[in-house]
């Protein structure tokens, strides 16, 4: 069997750039960055995007491609007992997979609905009421949401056929097609959006900094979650991607391009988005705070008003910010599918069909759960301790695991100078090994004093027991479980290790 390879270098990047650029981007950013600080968080930001991001990117691409294979192959390359540590990052890409396909699936049915604006006036009842049908209580399951269900099985068989086709011709072709129609379209949404009256109001609130926020320990908590998100690293997809690079590819040249090109993407979408936020403050005679919402509101309640109230075109660009949601959602959910895909081919030897068939089978069963009337409470609660636990602490094991365990951080950065053009300097292995562990570290034990004292969002404790921290658990055993199993492809030539 021989191991996939991208098409071109370009596909390369560019099926990169479709996994970092997603609804992390597009909604979750501005809401971020409002909540923490507004133009005082692009510190925090930064700090964490150069301490952890992307030293963590070039990681991920060194042992993707130096031991070729997908996340557990690479870890047990680097020290045997270390197998799990893959399958804990792959399932969690894994379960997030289960309900991003859920919030695409909304935005599926919302860019229908932009033709004529059919959520009318009161979007916010709209949204929970009458579209998703939310129950009064995480106890109360309700029945399954139809209107839900559809666009979300309508998405999961474009993702199998996707998938089905391969890293060249589905994830590489898809994202060749997707990419440059989304940036098209968040420039024009972003130009209009700036022309707008009362855009300024809008600016003002994303670039005003309230310095006091940056002594809060949660706002450094929400940059390091957030660039972890952002740029899709601790996942393991980048590993997965690095992989079906051929042997002579620059790495830190790439990892540049891809780093720069999200995070560059964030920002500037965000000033059409905070311009469109200022529009609406403006028309409805109030101040910006109150019309910003959380990810899920911003997308689904506040934009839909925001097009009630557009000058003219409404439905134009009610269409063109849900596709745009789409397109960039999708490429990030084809990368959230592939470790998993990769790593249950090699392990257990199957065909690229079989593996998407039992890896999507069983995430698109798993969001069967929030397709039902109380989804949106399962979905709240797993996404935060996913979120908040399941991938900074796997980080942590990362650089610990390649700086102390293994001791390979060196040898990575020989392999990557070896390739590039650039060259990665001492800073990297310093960052790897002391800068990246003990910032992430400060981060998790402030964030689980927290929540010692504090059951997470009010919700019942068995609630956040099972699908929190028990979900978490589920995911460890589960990987330690695989690793005891043989490896069914090995030894094979096809991952013959790119020499240093
Ligand atoms: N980076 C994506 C976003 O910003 O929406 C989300 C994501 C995709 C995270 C793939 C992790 C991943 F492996």
């Amino acid at each position: 069997m021989k191991r996939e390879q991208w098409g071109t270098k370009y596909g390369f990047i560019l099926a990169a750039m479709g996994s970092a650029i997603g609804l992390g981007n597009l909604v979750r950013y501005p809401s971020v960055v409002y909540e923490n600080g507004a133009g005082a968080f692009l510190i925090p930001y930064f700090v964490a995007l150069f301490t952890a991001g992307i030293p963590i990117l070039f990681l991920e691409y060194s042992l993707g491609h130096k031991y070729r294979g997908a996340g557990p192959w690479v870890y047990q390359k680097l020290s045997k007992k270390w197998e799990w540590l893959g399958w804990w990052q792959s399932i969690v890409a894994f379960v997030i997979l289960s309900y991003y396909m859920v919030i695409l699936g909304w935005a599926l049915s919302y860019t229908y609905y932009s033709f004529g604006a059919q959520w009318g006036e009161d979007t916010e009842s709209f949204f929970f009421n009458d579209y998703l049908g939310v129950t009064e209580g995480v106890g109360v399951l309700g029945g399954i949401q139809w209107k839900v269900l559809i666009p979300v099985a309508i998405l999961w068989a474009l993702l199998f056929w996707v998938l089905h086709r391969g890293a060249k011709r589905g994830i590489e072709w898809a994202s060749k097609f997707m990419i440059p129609i989304l940036v098209a379209m968040i420039v024009l949404i972003t130009i209009r959006g700036l022309t707008l009256e009362g855009a300024v109001k809008g600016l003002e609130a994303y670039f005003t900094p309230d310095f006091a926020a940056l002594s809060k320990p949660e706002v450094w908590i929400n940059a390091y979650g957030q660039v972890f998100f952002t740029l899709s690293v601790g996942f393991c997809t980048m590993i997965t991607y690095a992989s079906y690079l051929p042997k002579r590819s620059d790495l830190a040249n790439s990892g540049f391009i891809v780093a720069l090109s999200n995070c560059s993407f964030e920002f500037f979408a965000a000033i059409g988005i905070f311009s469109a936020l200022g529009f609406l403050a403006t028309q409805q005679g109030v101040e910006v705070g109150e019309v910003v919402a959380g990810t899920l509101g911003m997308s689904f309640v506040v934009f839909p008003q925001i097009i009630n109230q557009f000058p003219g075109l409404n439905s134009l660009f009610g269409v063109m910010f849900f596709v745009s949601l789409l397109f960039a959602g999708f490429t990030s959910a084809v990368s959230l599918a592939e470790p998993g895909i990769a790593a249950i081919r090699e392990k257990f030897g199957l065909s690229r069909k079989a593996a998407v068939n039992w890896l999507c089978g069983a995430s698109a069963l798993l969001s069967l759960l929030y397709v039902f009337k109380g989804g949106l409470y399962f979905l709240d609660i797993v996404d935060y301790f996913i979120n908040n636990y399941g991938i900074v602490v796997s980080a942590i094991l990362m650089v610990v695991l390649a700086g102390w365990v293994s001791k390979q951080v060196d040898s990575l950065q020989n392999h990557i100078n070896d390739v590039s053009i650039v060259r990665i300097g001492a800073w990297w292995p310093i960052v790897i090994r002391f800068i990246t562990p003990l910032s992430l570290a400060a981060m998790v034990l402030w964030n689980i004093y927290k929540e010692w004292m504090m059951t997470y969002g009010g919700y019942p404790q068995w609630s956040v027991n099972v699908f929190g921290w028990g979900l978490l658990a589920v995911v460890i055993i589960a990987g330690a479980l695989i690793q005891q199993r043989r490896w069914a492809t090995e030894p094979s030539p096809h991952r013959e290790e790119v020499s240093s």
